[in-house]
């Protein structure tokens, strides 16, 4: 209700118009903080098909419908949400706002969307499950939140990593499998490391006690050796080496067990075939992505494989998307090609880096009204009423 009057009623505070917005960002991001969260794969080619897509598709009006009566909301996983868009994970969010993640989990709280939290982020688990049921006690709905779990290469740091995510609150893992390693972004070789390196990121798993025993082992001080605790870190995640199928498994039980069968997801799927092996092996939903174009240069365009994968699956799991959602009419039409969810990552990096906390709650406020106003001149009055004859789809050369 009244999302439009965004920022409590008071003039915003800045336009959200996604290129005057990344434009704003970027005069308040130090370089490493642009660098890193700008970056893309490559040339940036699946970052630019993941935008055109959109355009492939067009929304087809209706008229003289009864939109008084409007409702965004939705469920996920039994939570009732006031629209189907959540905070997509994002590591390392002190390099856009020395408060973190914490504004950020505040704000999904505060609005009553759901808010996933990346194994790289630069708070311990606790503290971000505790600033997200502060802001969902202002509008008194209770919290929703997810775990975005990078597997580390050693079972006890897993285990451990899960368990704090179950005592904190959160109600879904959510397994990243497009990143073993990070991609080839030309502007950022350097930076996010760096960002580990000095200290901006990685508390989360800094302050693991699994983790603080093999500094120990090692004969490592975090606090006087800070980079050498950042690279452990690293190795111990990603190194580049690959999981498999069988881990997947393995680790889906495992959170099972340990969150009493709490939802289990895979994030970062494009293949027809790779959705089809998931929905054998059981999970409870995927999320279709590519990472922004971060990861795979020159990859298919989220929004097309998400087509092809509803076609395969859609009655048979829980399909979420996202990569490159900068607007309503975005989310509109992923909705209508079958999403149940849609997550944005970088619009929210923006508003955080602009302003904190009323930063966020502005560019996600924007979202809100403009998703309602589009509800109510497209002539649709909830979530399910969105469906594929909602679209005029294919080529058209303007
Ligand atoms: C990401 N993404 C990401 N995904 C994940 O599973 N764990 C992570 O730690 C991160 N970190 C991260 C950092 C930055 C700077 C970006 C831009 C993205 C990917 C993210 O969850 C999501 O898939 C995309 O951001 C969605 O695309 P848009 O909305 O940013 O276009």
């Amino acid at each position: 209700e009244n999302f439009w009057k965004s920022n409590n009623g008071e003039v915003p505070p800045f336009n959200t118009e996604p290129a005057a917005l990344e434009d704003l960002a970027r005069t308040k991001l130090t370089q490493n903080g642009w660098y890193y969260a700008s970056s893309n794969a490559g040339q940036s080619r699946t970052h630019t098909v993941n935008r055109q897509a959109f355009y492939r598709h067009r929304i087809i009006p209706r008229i003289l419908v009864d939109t008084n009566q409007r409702d965004t909301a939705t469920e996920i996983f039994g939570h009732k949400v006031a629209a189907p868009i959540g905070f997509a994970p994002v590591g390392i969010n002190k390099i856009y706002h020395p408060l973190g993640e914490l504004p950020v989990a505040t704000i999904a709280g505060e609005l009553n969307l759901p808010y996933c939290l990346s194994t790289a982020g630069s708070h311990p688990v606790e503290d971000v499950g505790a600033a997200n049921d502060a802001g969902a006690q202002r509008s008194n709905v209770d919290a929703c939140r997810f775990f975005q779990l990078y597997m580390p290469h050693d079972d006890e740091l897993t285990r451990s990593i899960l368990e704090r995510a179950v005592k904190s609150g959160f109600t879904a893992c959510i397994l990243t499998v497009d990143t073993w390693q990070l991609g080839w972004r030309h502007d950022d070789i350097n930076t996010s490391n760096y960002a580990f390196y000095h200290g901006t990121g990685a508390d989360l798993g800094l302050s693991d006690p699994v983790f603080q025993k093999r500094l120990r082992e090692k004969g490592i001080d975090a606090k006087t050796q800070p980079n050498e605790a950042g690279a452990l870190w690293i190795d111990n995640v990603w190194h580049g080496r690959a999981h498999t199928w069988e881990k997947v498994k393995w680790v889906m039980e495992l959170w099972r067990e340990l969150s009493g069968g709490k939802p289990f997801c895979l994030k970062g799927i494009q293949a027809v075939g790779d959705a089809e092996k998931a929905v054998e092996m059981g999970v409870d939903g995927i999320v279709v992505s590519n990472h922004a174009g971060r990861q795979v240069d020159g990859a298919v365009a989220s929004l097309d494989a998400l087509e092809q994968i509803v076609d395969a699956v859609g009655d048979k799991t829980y399909i979420m998307f996202d990569s490159g959602v900068r607007s309503a009419s975005d989310v509109f039409k992923a909705l209508a090609l079958g999403a149940k969810f849609v997550f944005v990552g970088r619009l929210w990096i923006w508003g955080l880096a602009i302003m904190g906390e009323p930063g966020v709650r502005h560019v996600l406020k924007s979202l809100l009204a403009e998703f309602d106003i589009l509800l109510n001149v497209a002539g649709f009055r909830n979530v399910a009423e969105i469906t594929r004859s909602a679209l005029e789809s294919g080529p058209k050369d303007y």
